[in-house]
């Protein structure tokens, strides 16, 4: 399938910056959790399907290079390469130690600043940023040997031109998402992400050596389940409908609303595998979800979560869209109407999943 390389990103699409309150540092510990469920299974990975020789390491090429492809501005980052340190270096049999060289990558409008402030300095490993969208090339030929992905991959280079065109049969008036109620829209959605799909494994394919190894992580839905019936789709729907009451008390315009749509797509295993494959560059060797709490044990922590995790991740896309006057008092309904309605959530027929998937690329 031929794609297109995509340049430039919206710049909203980074999280929130600094270290501070409403800082993605201070708000990630849900995407924490994926790492900390992830770690056995990279571990394992990297334990069966990393052969040193065919990637022609030998005494004199001593140098293992991993990228992080959406780093963000940390700590979880930081987290996931030591992970992947650790287990390489139990993994490695040679007579000289391994160096390490990791490049952090993300969109340029990323925190990179906060990023190597919070560096660990008694790292082992050599450290760069490497800023730029991941759909299309950031490094030269046959750099890495481990590349890793996590919770970035559900993020579209765009959202499709068709769901924001009043003119369009997929114009997805009145959602903000792709809901899965409305055939066009699913359609519009589902083929800018396997086009994005593509896009980023033509890239890293040049990019990772034959034999090398990529970790990807992303949220997902059950094959079959659509996200209105899942907990995160009625999630977004309660911030869609905070937008509407903004436009109700004329704080934004109608039309503003109805031309904002996330930039995500909750993709099943099924259209990644199939993906993937028609693809042709890697070999799945582990395609599964993992296995960890969606939801924190109380209610309270649920809501904090949910108020705090969702403005650090989304509030760039508003602000954009809508005016960075209006982010305050639009995140304040958010966090009111989602204290008043937190039952909805029990009500959610299914939950999203987070995909697990590690692939090796062929030799060419
Ligand atoms: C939810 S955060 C995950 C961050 C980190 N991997 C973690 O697990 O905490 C998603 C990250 O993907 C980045 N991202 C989204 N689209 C991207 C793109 N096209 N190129 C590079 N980074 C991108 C965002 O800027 C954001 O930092």
């Amino acid at each position: 399938m031929a794609t297109e390389e995509i340049k430039e990103l919206p710049k909203s699409w980074a999280m929130v910056g600094g270290d501070g309150p409403q800082s993605y540092t201070q708000n990630s510990s849900y995407q924490k959790g994926v790492v900390d469920a992830s770690k056995e299974m990279v571990t394992e990975g990297i334990k069966d399907k990393l052969d040193f020789k065919s990637l022609g390491f030998d005494s004199s090429n001593c140098t293992f290079r991993i990228a992080d492809f959406g780093c963000s501005v940390g700590p979880n980052t930081f987290l996931a390469v030591e992970n992947i340190i650790k287990a390489v270096e139990h993994k490695h049999s040679l007579q000289r130690p391994l160096a390490f060289q990791v490049f952090f990558n993300d969109v340029p409008t990323n925190d990179f600043n906060t990023l190597s402030k919070t560096l660990h300095s008694s790292r082992k490993y050599f450290a760069a940023g490497l800023p730029g969208t991941f759909y299309g090339r950031l490094l030269p030929k046959s750099t890495l040997h481990f590349a890793y992905s996590s919770y970035c991959l559900q993020w579209l280079s765009k959202v499709p031109n068709e769901v924001v065109d009043s003119k369009s049969p997929a114009w997805n008036k009145g959602s903000i998402q792709c809901d899965g109620l409305k055939k066009e829209v699913t359609k519009a959605y589902s083929a800018q992400f396997q086009s994005d799909m593509n896009t980023f494994l033509n890239a890293r394919a040049q990019e990772i050596v034959g034999g090398g190894l990529m970790v990807i992580i992303m949220a997902g839905l059950p094959d079959g389940i659509f996200m209105s019936q899942a907990g995160v789709g009625m999630y977004y729907d309660l911030l869609g409908s905070c937008l509407v009451d903004m436009a109700k008390l004329g704080v934004i315009s109608e039309e503003k609303v109805d031309s904002f749509n996330l930039p995500l797509y909750y993709s099943s295993s099924k259209e990644i595998e199939e993906i993937i494959k028609v693809n042709g560059n890697f070999s799945i060797e582990i395609m599964d979800s993992l296995s960890h709490q969606i939801w924190q044990t109380s209610k309270k922590s649920n809501i904090e979560v949910s108020v705090s995790g969702g403005r650090a991740v989304f509030q760039g896309l508003v602000e954009e869209h809508f005016g960075s006057e209006v982010v305050e008092k639009t995140f304040e309904h958010f966090a009111k109407k989602l204290v008043d309605n937190f039952s909805i959530f029990d009500g959610a027929a299914h939950e999203h999943i987070d995909h697990f998937i590690l692939l090796k690329r062929h030799f060419n």
